[in-house]
């Protein structure tokens, strides 16, 4: 297993430079380098698919795991150790099955849809964007044939980002987190919304970032091996346990989004921070899966973050660096300000109550188009309808409506469920750390955030990927997710803002 695991550490550690390339390109890299830049990634990204598909790799795999049935055949060998080899396997097979050929046609592809689709969405023109989406929609299920599926081929695709979830699996969480969410929404549209002008003026960039990394520095995240930088869309990597990066953007008339972006990256960064270095190089150093992550970038962007305690701490520190645009503004209305519910066309503008519902209107349609049950023709109509449905409002351009996300395009078919589960998770999470920590609401009040760092760490990151999120799920408060805690929360935190 040594010798094993001494060759997968070189292909992950070739697999962390094409992510430090990536990570460049988004923050550093001068415009001018683009094309040498797709060439690296380009020829870094064949040198890890060759290696780990190699016949000197499966020979040295099939070794230790009979490759056709699943015996583990090495001795010796602990339940970690086991559950690795079970995961080497998997991807194995993954890797395996789909041809350089189709990786190749399906890479060339969304590269140029993408390219078809910004235009698209800049001229509002879902007709000259949609006989290319056909194409990606053909191609994602010829993907689930190839990678097989026992009952839709949607369970395929979606395994990719979080394994061992189906198409049925999500309905059955879906549908009642759809009704719950709708009732919540009419609910609150019948009140007056908290007031929130104050978050809307000039808020300058340099001391938002100031603001930014005091709030880094009292949640103690290790700078010396992470770090922030600023880019177009705010997103986190980690190269290695020992080297997280991560970004925002800073909207000069908005600082929540900056300030959310930084606690959103900063939880997924925790995460990578905390993973096993010990089994880098295995599947075991990895996340469970992509739910599972956006639960931890959720739990401290909402669950702490849109929480009354955090600013009870924060928002004197806040009112001291915007002193012209706070002062006059109480702590009350400042955090039913950042908590307005506010029904957007836009996904990523939304708010804790309206986000999941975003997500559920794109699980029905890619779901449907990848079953074979709708046509791309009519994604407009049926997004257009749901969103009437879920928020009462329609709108006036599909670049406000079906051309809004970049997903579909890049091939991402089976994603966006798992930004919801992300939020299902950090609730099923926060019900358990509830209970671990009853004054939780008085030590975050306080400043200190040690004591959730440590739990999440030894509840969640120290496992990498040897549960499953549905293991996890029950390991750590004993239940199967479900919408229930997020509802009970969602319900119970805006009864109190929407009060009057
Ligand atoms: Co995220």
């Amino acid at each position: 297993m040594k010798t094993f695991i001494e060759k997968t550490k070189n292909t992950a550690t070739l697999s962390s430079i094409i992510t430090l390339l990536n990570w460049d390109q988004e923050t550093m890299m001068p415009e001018g380098a683009a094309s040498i830049r797709s060439s690296q990634i380009a020829l870094l990204s064949s040198l890890v698919h060759e290696q780990k598909t190699s016949k000197d790799y499966r020979n040295a795999l099939k070794k230790l795991i009979d490759i056709d049935s699943g015996t583990i055949l090495a001795n010796n060998l602990n339940d970690i150790e086991k559950k690795a080899l079970i995961l080497f396997r998997k991807d194995y097979i993954e890797n395996t099955k789909l041809p350089s050929s189709f990786i190749q046609e399906f890479a060339k592809t969304t590269s140029e849809v993408t390219n078809i689709w910004i235009k698209a969405k800049q001229d509002n023109d879902f007709a000259s964007f949609a006989p290319h989406l056909e194409k990606i929609i053909a191609l994602s299920q010829k993907k689930a044939d190839i990678l097989g599926y026992e009952n839709s081929p949607y369970d395929a695709l979606v395994d990719g980002y979080e394994p061992d979830m189906t198409a049925a699996k999500l309905t059955k969480i879906f549908s009642p987190l759809e009704k719950g969410l709708q009732s919540l929404v009419k609910e609150l549209q019948q009140k007056a919304s908290p007031r929130d002008a104050f978050l809307y003026s000039n808020y300058p960039h340099d001391k938002q970032l100031l603001f930014g990394n005091q709030i880094l520095d009292k949640l103690n995240i290790d700078r010396k091996k992470s770090r922030l930088d600023e880019s177009v869309h705010p997103f986190s990597v980690g190269i290695h346990p020992t080297d997280v990066r991560y970004t925002t953007k800073i909207s000069p008339n908005f600082p929540m989004s900056s300030i959310l972006s930084i606690l959103h990256e900063a939880g997924h960064s925790l995460y990578e921070l905390g993973l096993p270095s010990k089994y880098y190089g295995t599947p075991i150093c990895e996340a469970a899966s992509l739910g599972i992550h956006e639960s931890q970038s959720r739990f401290w962007e909402t669950r702490i973050g849109k929480s009354y305690p955090f600013w009870q701490h924060f928002y004197p520190l806040m009112q001291d660096v915007f002193p012209k645009n706070l002062e006059s503004v109480s702590l009350d209305t400042f955090y039913k300000g950042i908590n307005a519910v506010k029904t957007t066309l836009i996904r990523v503008d939304s708010d804790e109550v309206t986000y999941c519902l975003h997500i559920l209107l794109r699980f029905e349609i890619e779901k449907a188009l990848i079953e074979g049950t709708l046509s791309v023709y009519d994604i407009p109509k049926v997004w257009n309808e749901t969103m009437q449905k879920f928020l009462g409002i329609t709108p006036k351009t599909d670049a406000e409506g079906c051309l809004q996300d970049v997903h579909f395009s890049c091939g991402l078919i089976g994603y966006f469920p798992t930004y919801a589960l992300g939020n299902l998770y950090a609730s099923h999470f926060f019900s358990a750390f509830e209970i671990a920590h009853p004054n939780w609401e008085q030590n975050v009040a306080k400043g200190e955030f040690e004591f959730i760092k440590k739990w999440l760490l030894e509840n969640i990151h120290c496992h990498g990927k040897y549960y499953s999120s549905e293991e996890l799920a029950k390991k750590v408060t004993g239940k199967p997710i479900s919408e229930k805690a997020y509802l009970n929360y969602l319900t119970n935190k805006f009864d109190r803002i929407y009060l009057h």
